[in-house]
């Protein structure tokens, strides 16, 4: 495992580091290093369309990267900053590779004190993508990144558990100055909205893409398939000639054909169940099981995050 200091030169050289975000785990380049910066599409198996997001030190670095920045960022920035919030802003002097050829720019501040401190002794922003595969979960501990991406094991900035455990939520900005969810994520639509006091655009949730993002219908696929069940019992019953593994929210099944079942939050806590999420899906795809049964969860606050994320991560409903 690295140092704050031994992440720092690796940067500084061109090397890449995996850093901890309070979010998921980020496989980081310095903005200036172009041939790092390609490397990360290259492990993650990553198509060059799809852009990365760019982690700041501090709130000054704001201006360095992006500009005409409307005044509804700012007051984003005010209250969420550092924390799970990305937004998509005009960029400044900032490489097509890292945007996608675009004119625009994802920006966020990880609110991370290891991580913080990397950008800031390192003296520029790095580009962190979640630290897996292309279309695969995003990894929220040290035993995840090495079983996303074996090969980074030496690469690591221990910082722990996440402690949020679903990636930031996306905003753009529209011509009209309206604000625009782009992806749901750490922070609620209701929580936003009551910052702006006005409502956002939210797609509808069959959208195939969200909007210019590159993220994909299909997103977060395991290696074993995931079901989304209306109940437990008449999924166990569909399967139940299979090897079955259960994720549920708050509530123990009893059933002799479960295989292996983890319950996210007895308390019915919807960010006690985020923090684990990812992590249980690593653990049950690690098991060889024929099947991963899930329920939605209730569809408020970052519920409908996770409900998405089961969506993508899905084949089927039963
Ligand atoms: O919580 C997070 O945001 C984590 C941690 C590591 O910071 N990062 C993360 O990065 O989730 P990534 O690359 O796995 O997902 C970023 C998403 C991608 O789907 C990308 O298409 C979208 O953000 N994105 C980035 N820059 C964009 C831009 N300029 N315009 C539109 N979408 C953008
Ligand atoms: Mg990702």
């Amino acid at each position: 495992m690295l140092t704050v200091e031994e992440a720092v030169t690796k940067l500084r050289n061109g090397d890449l580091v995996v850093i901890p975000t309070e979010t998921v785990y980020g496989l980081a380049a310095s903005i200036y290093q172009y041939y790092a910066i390609k490397k990360i599409f290259h492990l993650k198996k990553r198509p060059f369309y799809n852009p990365l997001i760019v982690h700041i030190g501090e709130i000054n670095d704001l201006n360095k990267i992006a500009k005409n920045i409307p005044n509804k960022a700012w007051k984003l920035v005010n209250y969420f900053f550092p924390g799970p919030l990305t937004l998509i802003l005009e960029k400044r002097n900032i490489l097509n590779l890292i945007s996608a050829g675009k004119n625009v720019v994802g920006i966020r501040m990880p609110d991370h004190s290891l991580t913080l401190k990397v950008i800031q002794k390192l003296g520029s922003p790095i580009v962190a993508p979640s630290a897996n595969l292309f279309n695969y979960l995003s990894p929220t501990s040290v035993i995840d990144v090495q079983r996303a991406i074996p090969f980074l094991k030496n690469s690591i900035l221990d910082g722990g558990l996440c402690k949020l455990g679903l990636e930031s939520t996306i905003l753009g900005f529209t011509q009209d100055k309206k604000v625009k969810l782009l992806r749901h994520g750490s922070i609620s639509i209701e929580l936003i909205e009551s910052i702006l006091n006005e409502k956002l655009i939210v797609p509808p949730s069959n959208y195939k893409r969200y909007d210019s993002c590159g993220i994909e219908i299909k997103h977060y696929a395991l290696k074993c398939k995931l079901v989304i069940c209306k109940s437990f019992h008449k999924g166990i019953s569909y399967y139940a000639n299979k090897k079955i593994g259960i994720l549920s929210f708050n509530k123990m099944i009893k059933s002799k054909f479960i295989d292996k079942q983890i319950v996210l939050s007895q308390d019915k806590n919807l960010f006690e169940a985020s923090r684990i999420f990812f992590s249980s899906l690593y653990l049950l795809d690690s098991l060889n099981l024929d099947v991963i049964l899930v329920k939605k969860f209730p569809n408020i606050g970052i519920g409908i995050t996770l409900n998405d994320r089961l969506i993508r991560a899905s084949i089927k409903n039963l």
